[in-house]
């Protein structure tokens, strides 16, 4: 593994996203089980997609190997498609029960994940409603992030404000290109998604964001351009003091390896 800070965020390089996800699965690990000690909830942002499937693998592993208890811990979703049914297998609710909650002993009362069911009229408060909910908590203390090729995060996508809270989106057409296998075809593939906003990913304590694979090399390298832009959302992230990015070898093959010299790194 390879580290290595530029600005405010701290890079972390492994070799392949296996290590890199078993890493983010032992920091969420401490994460609960030291509040668990003092019988302190956790309060998690989750992230669904490809990347974070291992981590929840090993989270599962945690809990079945070693008894590592949810009952403690709140989760509040990014995001989820919308129109969608929340019993429809590309939803993220259905994700998040298959991937990780059915095998957890998290107290489903504390599972918040925004609804795409709702009649459009509704989907302000439902909104509003979700953001008092993660205050209520006392805010998320761990925020985990992926990233779209285009560099959105959450559905945050290009174009996105700074000041945005949780809300309906019109997807990019590379997301749903991204994605519209899984739905089979684009014309199958939702145009909308409720997701947290920038300005909500932000007030998280503490953000982990990773990136695998070369078709995420561009958006991570944007971090080392000087600009913030919501052309770029995941540039944003250079305005939040605690955020580290956890990537594999090709995810970072753009960065450039001038960079890596000059801050000396370091190969453990
Ligand atoms: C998902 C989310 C998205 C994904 C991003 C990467 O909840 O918020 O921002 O993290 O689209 O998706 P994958 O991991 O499938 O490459």
């Amino acid at each position: 593994m390879v580290e290595f800070s530029n600005g405010r965020i701290h890079f972390k390089v492994f070799r392949n996203k296996t290590l890199g996800s078993d890493y983010i699965s032992e920091l969420i690990k401490s994460e609960v089980e030291s509040n668990n000690l003092y019988s302190k909830p956790t309060v998690l942002g989750l992230a669904t997609g490809g990347s974070p499937k291992k981590v929840y693998e090993k989270l599962i592993t945690y809990h079945i190997t070693e008894g590592l208890s949810f009952k403690n811990v709140i989760t509040f979703n990014l995001d989820e498609y919308y129109p969608i049914d929340s019993k429809n297998e590309n939803s993220y609710h259905y994700y998040m029960i298959e991937n990780l909650f059915k095998h957890i002993d998290i107290n489903l009362a504390n599972i918040f994940i925004p609804n795409g069911m709702l009649d459009r009229n509704d989907i302000p408060a439902h909104c509003k409603d979700f953001e008092d909910k993660i205050e209520e908590f006392g805010g998320i203390d761990l925020q985990l992030l992926g990233v779209g090729s285009n560099g959105h995060i959450g559905f945050n996508e290009p174009g996105s404000e700074l000041s945005s809270k949780t809300r309906l989106v019109q997807l990019d057409h590379r997301t749903r290109l991204d994605t519209s296998e899984r739905f089979g075809g684009l014309s199958n593939t939702p145009k909308y998604a409720v997701t947290m906003g920038i300005n909500t990913i932000l007030k998280a304590k503490k953000i982990v964001c990773m990136a695998w694979g070369a078709s995420k090399a561009s958006a991570i390298s944007q971090l080392f351009s000087k600009k913030i832009t919501g052309e770029c959302p995941i540039t944003f992230l250079k305005k939040h003091p605690k955020v580290e990015l956890v990537l594999d070898e090709k995810a970072a093959s753009l960065i450039n390896p001038e960079f890596f010299k000059k801050e000396s790194l370091f190969n453990k």
